[in-house]
């Protein structure tokens, strides 16, 4: 039975370039992406750790391409760009998933260091990727940007200010994106993660994530990666076509509780 026919869930044969894709999140999201048919190009500043995605991923029978990528580089987003299109010859979704995060007091003598670093992984390199993408964005029927986020990006948590900072610029980035790039047929998104279990939360503590967790997550629990690429993956969906600068906590319920 056929009830509607405009709008397809399906994304295969399209292509995603994912930052991050190394580890936790985005090495999830190259490997949902895979499973769904998208040749995925998966890039990351430690090489080694992508080839090891990537060479999984082909050996599963998707279909992925691994390329050194510093999202603070412009020089090697173009030329990351050029080889992801000379390889696959076009680009659907860029997945802004890169991000480091490290405490730090406003008294730390490093502090503009760290305000320099994180602003410009988290933040700038977010927008250094979607405006060398953009010409090749523009050329597909199904354009999609995700931009993670956090629940930092609404809310605060003291001694992080570089990050907090810079997650909530990913949201208004996001938003003012949607509005100059919607009408354009490119939707801007962005997902907002709660605490997931990834290499950024492994220095944690067990005992301190599973206090954390049942004190402030509504679903008592620290979220998977994979449970975050799913949410990525429904934005890149045609179907998702009137889903546009929206900012989607993936929080088991963190951001809804008062207490
Ligand atoms: P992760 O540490 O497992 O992965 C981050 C990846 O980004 C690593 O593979 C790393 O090599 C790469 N990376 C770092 N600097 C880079 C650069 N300059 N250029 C390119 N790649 C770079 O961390 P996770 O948790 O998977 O983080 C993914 C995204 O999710 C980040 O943007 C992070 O801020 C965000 N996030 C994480 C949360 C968590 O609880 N784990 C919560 C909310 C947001």
């Amino acid at each position: 039975m056929k009830l509607f026919k405009n709008l397809s869930r399906s994304v295969k044969g399209k292509v995603a370039i994912i930052t991050g894709a190394g580890s936790g999140m985005g090495e999830a999201t190259a490997k949902v992406f895979a499973e769904e048919g998208v040749k995925v190009v998966a890039t990351d500043v430690n090489l080694e750790a992508v080839k090891r995605v990537s060479d999984e991923i082909n050996t599963n029978g998707g279909t992925c391409y691994a390329l050194h990528l510093d999202v603070t580089d412009k020089t090697e987003i173009e030329d990351c760009l050029e080889e992801s299109i000379k390889k696959f010859g076009s680009l659907d979704f860029v997945i802004n998933n890169a991000g480091i995060s490290s405490a730090t007091a406003l008294e730390d003598e490093n502090y503009e260091n760290y305000w320099d670093d994180t602003l410009s992984v988290v933040l700038t390199g977010q927008i250094k990727l979607i405006r060398a993408a953009l010409p090749h964005l523009l050329k597909s029927d199904n354009a999609r940007i995700v931009n993670i986020s956090s629940t930092e990006g609404f809310g605060a948590s003291p001694y992080h200010s570089p990050y907090t900072a810079a997650k909530h610029g990913v949201i208004g980035l996001t938003r003012s994106l949607a509005l100059e790039l919607g009408p354009k047929g490119i939707t801007v998104n962005c997902i907002c993660p709660g605490p997931i279990n990834t290499n950024m939360t492994a220095a944690i503590d067990e005992k301190d994530k599973e206090t954390y967790a049942r004190r402030r997550v509504g679903l008592k629990r620290y979220g998977e990666p994979e449970e975050v690429a799913h949410a990525t993956l429904n934005l890149c969906l045609p179907s998702s076509s009137y889903i546009n600068g929206v900012y989607l906590p993936v929080d088991g319920g963190l951001s809804i509780r008062r207490a």
